[in-house]
Formats: C-alpha cells, structure tokens, sequence
C-alpha cells in the first residue's frame, strides 16, 4: 500500500471530469487499497480519485466513529433524492483548513459497484448522504468551495495560494 499525494485547491487538475472505471480489476483494488490508507491517513472522511489526480468514477468513504467501516463505490449514479435539502458545514481534503455551508439532499439512493464490483444500492441520509454528493461533485471537477459567494471563493484561493507558497519555502 501507499500514501498518494492529494491535489489542493485551486489545483486545475480537481477540474477533470471523471471517466467510468472500466473493470474492477488488479489495478482498480490497488488503487483502492491506496485510496483507503491516503483517506484515514489524512483523517478524512471520503476521498475521490479525482483528488489524487485518477480521473475515473471511484471514492472510497468511511463515517463510522470507529473508522473501521469502508465503503467504495465506483461508478456512482444518484437514483433517487429527497425532496429536502439542508445547509450543513462541510470541508475537504483538497481545502485544508476551510469549513462552509453547502446545501445538499437530506437522503439519496446511490448505484455503484463495490469493491468486489458487485452492483449495489446504498440508502443514505445525515453524514453519508451528504458526504456521497461532496464526493459526487469531485467526480464531475466540482470542488464545495463553488457553491460559495465569488468573493468568498477568491479569499479561499488567495489563502490556499499563500499557503502554498510559505510551504514551498
Ligand atoms: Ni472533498
């Protein structure tokens, strides 16, 4: 196993669209595998490959209080969501640091293959359903940071950007 590298923002590579993963094969549970260490390692509670620079539909979540729970789900489709929507706080690996309100679906109905890349419908609601749509989002090049305000957004990107750079020194 091994820890991969996760993009930060405003990196443009967080901006791909995902492609399907085509099989659920030696490399994609490697990848996985991988994922799932990167994931608990920055104490995170889903990661998507788009963070880690693979363009492909897979994200791998875990938000049991015993971070012993791991789900993956490749090829994700929303088939079906709840006519509610809630502002929750939300953060993200690729923006360390930044917490803000997003909206989202209280529950959804998620299609994807697992691991084994057996077909699977996860009904989920409260921290599950909206961690799903935030790694959704990343799958489709969207980063939470695009549902704030223009300004908002720029004072993030400046941040990030500072922070780089102090880093880089
Ligand atoms: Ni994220």
């Amino acid at each position: 196993m091994a820890l991969l590298p996760i993009l930060c923002y405003p990196d443009p590579r967080l901006h791909t669209v995902a492609k399907p993963v085509a099989a659920v094969d030696e490399r994609v549970r490697t990848l996985i595998a991988d994922m799932l260490e990167t994931m608990y390692e920055a104490k995170g509670i889903g990661l998507a490959a788009s963070q880690i620079d693979v363009h492909e539909r897979l994200i791998v979540i875990d938000v049991s209080d015993n971070r012993d729970q791991p789900m993956v789900l490749i090829n994700p489709e929303l088939i079906w969501t709840s006519p509610t929507t809630h502002l929750n706080e939300e953060g993200c690996l690729s923006v360390p640091g930044i917490y803000d309100g997003v909206n989202r679906f209280d529950a959804v109905h998620c299609r994807a293959l697992d691991g084994e890349g057996q077909s699977r419908v996860i009904e989920a609601d409260g921290l599950l359903a909206i961690c799903i749509q935030h790694e959704m989002d990343h799958l489709m090049g969207k980063v939470f940071v695009e549902y704030l305000s223009p300004l908002k957004r720029n004072r993030i990107k400046t941040k990030m950007n500072k922070a780089r750079r102090e880093e880089a020194r």
